[in-house]
């Protein structure tokens, strides 16, 4: 092929995603962005709260920019360190270990505890992380069901015995909102001696007790054959991600992890912003309670404008959209009017179907809250 029939062939496929209304495209916010955040992940409000802001520019003062090199060789500093005992206690684990993202992280999360002979179990609706770490492991995956411990404990069973095999979930799904059932998953995975890996992405700062997130509100937190991740990006308002679990299995990552190895590490300034905003998080009932009467009320306004809703588990909702192009509309509409909306679309959701993901963000005032509501119901196809 000619390097312009390359550039051709791209062109052409860019075409067919905009005829099935499957185009993205960025967008660029200005530090004084009047729209009201439906859209985002910063659940608790905290990526902008003095305190979080005050911690980095201390640490940008006294590290500088970044972290020079990887968490191996330049990048751990004393922040790094604190942050990962701070994850560790928080999350009932015995160790936690810091990477860049968490999407780096679920990657050495799956790969770490899937080597080849293993079986991996997946729920169907797993973000892109964990499928890729799936696919990095080499490890033979079956796909199963969303939410189906019947089917989990049925593929546990019919393996060889004694073959290893690991359950791989998130716990508030990342798109529709709903929490995994996650204590009937360990009560399948560990009476099959079976590993059970949870992704938390969605959930820590927003369920359990102080906010250590789903597994710790199904009481699973520290059991054994658990291992959690999460993002430091979203209830945290910064940036990194996290696993967190036996003490062993941290060492292995350490010495094995490509995604921790050959990164390098999240800025100490991020850092420092995170410990300071999980802080925050550990004692922020209050904001905790301010989104479940958001959620509540969500709810509650969409049913009644005759929207088939799911009481989220969280700070996450989908409303279904008629089909891609028209949630594009329904997006485009809601931010001409200030109000910024996520809309998922195919490969993030099945063939075909969309939606518009709203999330809540206890920062933002009532009566904006208010409004975007409003302005959801107005645009809706
Ligand atoms: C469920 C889930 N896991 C992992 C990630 C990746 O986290 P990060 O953005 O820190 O890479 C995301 C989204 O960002 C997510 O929704």
């Amino acid at each position: 092929m000619t390097l312009a029939g390359w550039l051709e062939g791209l062109e052409r496929l860019a075409q067919s995603r905009a005829k099935a209304g499957l185009t993205r495209s960025l967008r660029s916010r200005g530090p004084a962005d009047a729209v009201v955040d439906m859209a985002g992940n910063d659940y608790l409000g905290l990526a902008r709260h003095p305190d979080v802001v005050a911690a980095s520019a201390r640490a940008l003062d006294a590290y500088g920019l970044g972290a020079t090199g990887s968490r191996l060789v330049r990048g751990s500093t004393e922040e790094h360190a604190a942050l990962e005992a701070e994850l560790a206690d928080w999350l009932g684990a015995e160790r936690a270990l810091v990477f860049s993202s968490g999407y780096l992280a679920n990657m050495a999360a799956v790969r770490g505890l899937a080597p080849r002979e293993t079986l991996i179990i997946s729920d169907a609706y797993n973000h892109a992380s964990l499928i890729d770490g799936c696919k990095i492991s080499g490890a033979e995956t079956v796909v199963v069901p969303h939410a189906d411990p019947a089917e989990v404990a049925a593929r546990l069973d019919a393996r060889a015995p004694g073959r290893p095999a690991v359950v791989v979930t998130e716990s508030v799904f990342s798109v529709d909102g709903d929490l995994a059932p996650l204590a009937e998953l360990h009560a399948v995975t560990s009476a099959r001696d079976a590993l059970l890996l949870v992704d938390d992405a969605h959930a820590v700062g927003l369920l359990g007790p102080e906010g250590a997130g789903g597994v710790a509100a199904a009481r699973i937190a520290g059991a054994p054959g658990v291992i959690v991740t999460a993002t430091l990006s979203k209830s945290l308002g910064g940036g990194g991600g996290v696993i967190a679990g036996p003490a062993t299995f941290i060492r292995h990552l350490i010495d094995t992890g490509r995604t921790f190895i050959y990164d390098t590490a999240p800025p100490p300034a991020v850092i420092a912003g995170v410990r300071a905003a999980l802080r925050v998080a550990r004692s922020a009932a209050d904001r905790r309670a301010v989104l479940r009467e958001r959620a509540d009320l969500t709810v509650r306004r969409l049913r009644a404008a005759g929207f088939d809703v799911a009481t989220p588990a969280a700070a996450v909702l989908s409303v279904t959209a008629p089909g891609p192009e028209a949630a594009l509309a329904w997006a485009a509409d809601c931010r001409d009017r200030g109000v910024a909306v996520g809309c998922f679309r195919p490969p993030s959701t099945p063939d075909g179907s969309a939606r518009l993901r709203l999330t809540l963000n206890a920062g933002v005032k009532d009566g904006d809250f208010a409004r975007a509501l409003d302005v959801i119901v107005e645009c809706a196809p």
